[in-house]
């Protein structure tokens, strides 16, 4: 494989709409590249000795598993830090945290509630910081769903997708990636479950400019004729157990089953981030049956994860 592009050394990742297309669309190309590679058995040790932090203060499977493997893979070594065991859970500030972290690391990782404290860190810390997930985006998620629609439909450009069902953190970047990529979106949710607005505003901005759409409805049917993809995620996200009940009331119309996908076209696939909650926003039908992707999405996340790691870190 061809050399990898130094451009991007140092660079953070903590939001998609702070990479431009041609940024994201190196990861892709990268990732793909990489999973060719694997494949062959072929290994890449372009991060010997380093060392990469990854912070939780959520539960995470595919994150943690791809970033761990992904590591090993690339010759580096993993350090996972659940958040409960860091002085940060005794108060010592994100800023001292990311100062004395950057010291130690080649890179870190962190999955918290609040946008902001991954954008302090960033800001304090002198190695990339990844995203890797927050109450408000989910941009390594978006990554590993532009390179799984990429490899189905061969580009992005022009693709339909429809999200349905809750306006949250997945729905975020995949809007923020989808609008950068001339994919046209429609997001349907129930009023009071919409993507925040300055998400969509960000998002129309860029779809003016790449070719692409942003539509918000109410209707899920109304979404998803004509839809390439059909894209659900859990109604109750990390964190937001506690309205679970309301939500699943609310939500309850935006369930992704065969008569859904019927409305979509015809080789339309069904897409999902994982977890789920099969029976919720999701049939059995459509997550187990041939055309959801949800599978291949869980592993890209190991391909793109890597791709990142191999242009940021030094
Ligand atoms: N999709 C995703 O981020 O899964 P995990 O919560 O298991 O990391
Ligand atoms: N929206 C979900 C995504 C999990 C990967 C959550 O934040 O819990």
């Amino acid at each position: 494989m061809a050399g990898i592009p130094t451009t991007l050394k140092g660079r953070s990742f903590t939001r998609i709409s702070s990479w431009s297309p041609d940024e994201l669309r190196a990861v892709l190309d990268l990732a793909d590249e990489l999973k060719a590679e694997r494949a062959r058995r072929r290994e890449l040790r372009v991060l010997p000795g380093r060392t990469i932090g990854l912070i939780f203060h959520k539960p995470s499977t595919r994150t943690r598993v791809a970033f761990e493997v992904g590591i090993a893979e690339l010759g580096g070594m993993a350090l996972f830090l659940p958040a409960s065991e860091l002085q940060l859970a005794r108060g010592e500030s994100y800023r001292d945290t990311a100062i004395v972290l950057s010291r130690l690391l080649s890179a870190l990782m962190i999955r918290t509630f609040d946008q902001d404290e991954v954008e302090e860190f960033a800001e304090h810390a002198s190695i990339p910081v990844i995203n890797g997930l927050t109450d408000t985006a989910h941009p390594l998620q978006a990554l590993a769903d532009a390179m799984t629609l990429r490899e189905r439909f061969g580009s992005l450009a022009g693709l339909r997708l429809a999200y349905v069902g809750d306006g949250n953190n997945v729905c975020h970047s995949l809007l923020r990636m989808g609008a950068r990529f001339g994919m046209h979106v429609v997001v349907a949710t129930p009023p009071g479950y919409e993507p925040d607005a300055h998400v969509v505003e960000g998002a129309t901005r860029d779809a003016a400019a790449s070719g692409g759409s942003v539509a918000l409805v109410q209707d899920p049917r109304e979404a998803v004729v004509g839809a390439h993809a059909v894209y659900t995620d859990v109604w109750a996200s990390m964190g937001q157990e506690g309205e679970r009940e309301r939500r699943l009331r609310d939500l309850a119309p935006y369930r992704v089953d065969d008569a859904l996908l019927a409305l979509a076209d015809r080789d339309a696939v069904a897409m999902h981030c994982l977890p789920a909650h099969v029976g919720e926003e999701i049939t059995a039908e459509v997550l187990y049956g041939p055309r959801c992707l949800a599978w291949e999405q869980a592993e890209n996340r190991l391909h793109t994860q890597k791709a990142l790691m191999a242009l940021v870190i030094r």
